[in-house]
């Protein structure tokens, strides 16, 4: 699997989007954070906005749905965007929301929140372009990566191994250069990084320097 680097736009300055993409050109994917109030505490941006960054963004999407009901919302998403991840704790038929996003061209991913176990989730992962193992509680930025949830990622690429699947292995949350090697040893091949970005003085040189740490690993 590639390495990519996600910069999250919840870090960004969200009256200046169009100029915030700009200063992240060298990024993968551009990871959009979709919180609703319910599923988690938070509120951030919907469809209007994901459909003028899709426009205007030369680097492919990737929209992290926080959100209740994801059966109701993630064809419309998958519209505009290359991934959509929807969490598992949301989805009364994670099947369903994997078939919308697929119907819309997009790759289906499905998150984990730290809590919930890969066991639990084992038998979906066939079905799946990728996993998203949540390195803090989904919510807000600026949090500790939860090292405990490392294991899960092991977890989750011995077992694609095993059964021969593609499977791409996304970590998110507290993501940063004292980190990535550690993260991308374990076996995650997609990195979300929010702070770690969107606070360095050079954005493009980090989310390189991001990179070649994974790679290197
Ligand atoms: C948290 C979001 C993350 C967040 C990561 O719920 O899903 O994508 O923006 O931000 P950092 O890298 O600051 O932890
Ligand atoms: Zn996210």
């Amino acid at each position: 699997m590639d390495i990519r680097i996600a910069p999250s736009i919840l870090s960004a300055d969200f009256a200046n989007l169009e100029a915030e993409l700009n200063s992240i050109s060298d990024a993968d994917l551009i990871h959009v954070d979709v919180m609703d109030g319910h599923f988690v505490p938070n509120m951030t941006l919907g469809l209007p906005i994901v459909k003028r960054l899709h426009e205007v963004s030369r680097v492919p999407l990737d929209v992290h749905l926080m959100i209740d009901h994801p059966e109701n919302w993630a064809g419309e998403y998958a519209k505009h965007a290359s991934s959509v991840t929807f969490h598992f704790e949301a989805a009364s038929n994670p099947q369903e929301v994997i078939s919308k996003i697929r119907q819309s061209g997009a790759k289906a991913a499905m998150s984990i929140k730290p809590e919930t176990s890969f066991d639990s989730i084992s038998g979906l992962v066939k079905d799946l372009d990728m996993l998203l193992v949540m390195t803090v509680e989904p919510g807000f930025g600026g949090q500790s990566l939860i090292e405990s949830t490392i294991s899960k990622v092991s977890q989750a690429v011995s077992f694609a191994s095993d059964e021969q699947l593609e499977l791409s292995i996304q970590v998110d949350g507290g993501v940063t250069a004292e980190n990535i090697a550690r993260l991308a040893a374990a076996g995650a091949d997609t990195f979300v990084a929010g702070t770690a970005i969107f606070q360095a003085s050079d954005r493009n040189a980090e989310i390189n320097r991001l990179r070649s740490l994974a790679e290197k690993a």
